[in-house]
C-alpha cells in the first residue's frame, strides 16, 4: 500500500497521479507547464501544488519525476529540456527536501517505458522502442528487457534525430529534428497554417477554436478527426507519415519486436497509427524480407508515463 504519486512534466502540461500498486491511477491533478523562460521555481511550483492536491494531506510514501529532458544517468539532474527552464539543476535533491518525502527522477518516455514493460503492450517483449507523442517527441530503447542510459543517460532522445537538413528551427537549438514534423506541436501548426484556405472553410477546427486559430490545441485536432473532418484528418495523415519515417530509420538501427507509440497525440489511435504503419511498411529497408514490427498504442495512453514514474518510487530508480 502506501501513497505513491507519479508526476509528468510536458512542455504543456504537467499531470500529477496516485497510482496504486496494479498501476491503476486513482486520482489526478493538472497544471499548465508555466512555459520554457521562465524561473526553474516557477516550475517547481507548479509541480508541487499537483502533488499536494492529489495528496490532499495524506502522507506522502514516494514520488516519480517524469521529465521532459535529459536525466543524468543517476536521475539526479535535468540536464537539458528544449521545453523546459532545467538547465543541470539538481531538482531530485531539490524537491526531496521540498516535499520531505522519496523523489526519483527519470525521462518522461523513459517512465513510460517502465510502465509498458512491467504492465502494459511491452509486457515480456525483449526489444522494443517506445515513441511519445506529446509536444516533442520522446523516446526509450528496451534491449533485452531493459531499458538502455547510454553513457549519459540520455539515450533514446528520438524526437531530435534531424530529419530535414536546414529544417524548421527546433526549441532545441538545432534544426529539422524529428519533433518539427511529427508531435502535438507540428499537429498544430499545420492546421494553422491552413486553416484560412477556403477549400477549409467549414472546418470544424473553426468552431472549436472559435475563429482564432491561435488558440487550437491537439485535442481540439484530435476530436475534429474523430468527427471526420477533413483538415483535421489531413494533419495526422501528414504528422503519421512523418511518424512512420522516423519508425523506419529507428527500426533499421534496431530491429525490434515492437513499436509502442504514447504521449496525448496517441489518443487518436489509428487515426495517427494508420498512416504511420503505411510509412514504416513503405521506408522500412528490406519491408518484404523481414518481419516488420507492430506499431500498438501504449496501453497505459497518455498515462503512462506517471504510472511508470509512480512504478518507480514504489520500487527504487
Ligand atoms: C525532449 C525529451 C522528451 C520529449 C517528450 C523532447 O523534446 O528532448 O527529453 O522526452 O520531448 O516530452
Ligand atoms: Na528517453
Ligand atoms: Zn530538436
Amino acid at each position: 500500500m502506501g501513497l505513491y504519486i507519479g508526476v509528468d512534466i510536458g512542455g504543456t502540461k504537467v499531470l500529477a497521479a496516485e497510482v496504486t500498486a496494479k498501476g491503476e491511477v486513482a486520482r489526478t491533478a493538472r497544471r499548465t507547464t508555466p512555459g520554457r523562460r521562465v524561473e526553474v521555481a516557477l516550475v517547481e511550483d507548479a509541480l508541487t501544488e499537483a502533488v499536494l492536491e492529489v495528496a490532499d494531506g495524506r502522507r506522502i510514501d514516494g514520488v516519480g519525476l517524469a521529465a521532459a529532458g535529459f536525466v543524468d544517468g543517476d536521475g539526479e539532474r535535468v540536464m537539458f529540456a528544449p521545453h523546459l527552464p532545467w538547465r543541470g539543476d539538481p531538482t531530485r535533491s531539490r524537491l526531496e527536501a521540498r516535499w520531505g518525502t522519496r523523489v526519483v527522477l527519470d525521462n518522461d518516455a523513459n517512465c513510460a517505458a517502465r510502465a509498458e514493460l512491467a504492465l502494459g503492450s511491452a509486457a515480456g517483449v525483449r526489444d522494443a522502442l517506445l515513441v511519445t507523442m506529446g509536444t516533442g517527441i520522446g523516446g526509450a530503447v528496451v534491449l533485452g528487457g531493459t531499458l538502455l542510459r547510454g553513457r549519459n543517460g540520455m539515450a533514446g532522445e528520438f524526437g531530435h534525430m534531424q530529419v530535414v537538413p536546414d529544417g524548421l528551427p527546433c526549441e532545441c537549438g538545432g534544426t529539422g529534428c524529428w519533433e518539427q514534423y511529427s508531435s502535438g506541436n507540428a499537429l498544430v501548426r499545420y492546421v494553422r497554417a491552413r486553416i484560412d484556405r477556403p477549400e477549409h472553410e467549414d472546418s470544424l477546427l473553426d468552431d472549436l477554436c472559435g475563429g482564432d486559430p491561435a488558440t487550437l490545441n491537439g485535442p481540439m485536432v484530435t476530436k475534429a478527426a474523430e468527427a471526420g473532418d477533413r483538415l483535421a484528418l489531413k494533419a495526422f495523415a501528414k504528422i503519421g507519415e512523418w511518424l512512420g519515417i522516423g519508425l523506419a530509420n529507428l527500426v533499421a538501427a534496431i530491429d525490434p519486436e515492437l513499436l509502442v507509440i504514447g504521449g496525448g497525440v496517441s489518443a487518436a489511435g489509428d487515426l495517427l497509427l494508420g498512416p504511420a504503419r503505411a510509412a514504416l511498411e513503405g521506408s522500412l529497408v528490406g519491408a518484404a524480407h523481414r518481419t516488420v514490427p507492430p506499431v500498438v498504442r501504449a496501453a497505459f495512453g497518455p498515462e503512462a508515463g506517471v504510472v511508470g514514474a509512480a512504478a518507480m518510487a514504489r520500487s527504487g530508480y
